[in-house]
């Protein structure tokens, strides 16, 4: 049967199936065939283009897009212009400019800003990056680029490069290549390795193993940002599984598919880390850098813009694919914004993979017990947002306690935790647990308490528990 995308959100990769991004590469496919010929599809169509932050291939190729489609646009670029910079929330930005467009294309510094704009639209809305978190649709460009040069996403092995900490591009990126049965190396820049959140997500919602490398941690003697880890897909090679250090040497050597090369954004550094020897002994991915055999084979990529990282002479080498990776994302963004506004009805011939990332159906956390989200860039922690967000939480597992951000997939790991179920009428049971005491295990999702601090849990009326090797009232209850 075709997927049906019409008036559905594109907020992380994960809302969409992986027969459903094969299903905006052929319709792609269409569109660049006869990018004149689609002047009609979208007529009477109003998108909204809200940049909040810096863009030049995303936004174009988003509106390029539309108007090659017939559809018009209305676009805000500088928050300043508009009555964000008097306060208001995203989520009233949301509602009034939902009722004047006809789909909301967004990108925006906060972590999970897309998603609220989502919640309060009521029209489609696809994420165009929000903060460090995702960026879906230039994984739609990178996938369709590796499918055009390599004939096909299944089984590929690519490594990613650069900062894996805040570039939103190869986290988005990490999940969909999870998906598609890849084979992943991560080569972070020192002190800019892929984040554990992310990393946790690709071994408990795409069944993969991460095999974790602990040798030195600067550049290497070929120049090369050290192997972090190896993520391996249940079909990957075998030797890999059984002698996991000989079996990674003889992976690394036998080379990659592509290579991702990612700048380092330093936009989203704190102060910090701004004048860190990381950030300053960032390789240039040059001729010379990639001469060895495991790069023989290998495409260069990158989402742009370049800075430093990668030298002018690789854009004669015709393993260079950045640009034609820009280029493919007008045709790419013409299919998605004709499939979400319902304008085609998608199609698709011998894709396999109804599969969307395993949905683990985790427990939902939403007391108000004074846990917040620990990621100083998510939405929920914004002052004009916490008039009306609340924050929530997958459980994503309860034995020691581990919640996941619904907006920045941040995660959390409260220090103490009680039961809600905690009297009985025995106001002596009232007690709360560290959270790695066997006891509060027992405390079933549903009914589990977090709290970030003793004072917390006792300013809630609960009183230290388990030393006294005392019950936790209930089980499963
Ligand atoms: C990327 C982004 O904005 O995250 N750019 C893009 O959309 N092509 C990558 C970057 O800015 O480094």
């Amino acid at each position: 049967m075709a997927a049906s995308l019409a008036g559905r959100d594109l907020i992380t990769i994960d809302d969409l199936s992986n027969r459903e991004i094969e299903t905006v590469f052929a319709l792609a496919d269409e569109m660049s065939a006869s990018v004149r010929e689609h002047s009609h599809l979208c007529q009477g169509m109003i998108m909204a283009s809200l940049f909040f932050e810096p863009s030049t291939r995303t936004r174009l190729s988003f509106e390029a897009a539309m108007n090659r489609l017939g559809g018009r646009v209305i676009s805000v670029a500088e928050m300043g212009n508009t009555s964000l910079a008097k306060g208001e929330s995203i989520a009233d930005m949301a509602r009034v400019v939902g009722t004047y467009a006809d789909i909301i294309v967004i990108r925006h510094p906060w972590e999970g800003a897309a998603k609220v704009v989502a919640d309060y639209a009521g029209v489609p809305v696809v994420n165009a990056g929000d903060g460090g978190h995702e960026h879906p649709t230039q994984t739609l460009c990178d996938l369709y680029t590796l499918k055009k040069e390599k004939g096909s996403l299944e089984g590929l092995k690519i490594a990613l490069w650069g900062d894996l900490k805040y570039g939103r591009t190869v986290h988005s990126l990490a999940c969909a290549l999870a998906r598609f049965g890849a084979t992943i190396h991560f080569r972070p820049s020192p002190g800019f390795e892929m984040p554990e959140h992310v990393l946790r997500k690709l071994t408990t919602e795409y069944s993969g193993r991460l095999e974790r490398q602990n040798g030195p941690k600067d550049v290497d003697q070929d120049g090369l940002f050290p192997l972090d880890a190896i993520y391996v897909t249940p079909s990957g090679p075998h030797q890999l599984a059984n002698i996991p250090a000989v079996g990674i040497q003889m992976e690394v050597e036998k080379g990659v598919d592509a290579l991702y090369v990612t700048r380092l954004q330093r936009e989203r550094l704190g102060k910090t880390q701004e004048g860190g020897g990381s950030a300053a002994a960032y390789p240039v991915v040059s001729s010379e850098l990639l001469k060895g055999r495991k790069f023989k084979e290998a495409i260069v990529m990158h989402p742009l813009p370049r800075v430093d990282e990668l030298a002018y002479e690789m854009d004669a080498d015709p393993r260079a694919m950045y640009f034609k990776q820009a280029e493919r994302g007008m045709p790419i963004r013409m299919a998605l914004l004709a499939l979400l506004l319902g304008c085609r009805e998608g199609s698709t011939t011998g894709a396999r993979g109804q599969e969307y990332a395993q949905k683990k159906g985790y427990p939902v956390y939403r007391r108000d017990t004074g846990i917040g989200c620990p990621n100083a860039n998510c939405v929920t922690g914004q002052e004009s947002e916490t008039r009306y967000i609340r924050p929530e939480f997958q459980i994503i597992s309860s034995a020691p306690l581990v919640l996941r951000c619904v907006y920045c997939e941040h995660e959390v790991h409260p220090q103490y935790v009680a039961s809600s179920k905690w009297h009985q009428g025995i106001l002596e049971k009232k007690r709360y647990y560290r959270a790695d005491n066997p006891l509060a295990r027992r405390i079933s999702p549903q009914n589990v308490l977090a709290f970030d601090s003793e004072a917390a849990a006792q300013a809630a009326g609960f009183k230290q528990g388990g030393r006294s090797g005392k019950r936790v009232p209930e089980k499963g209850a």
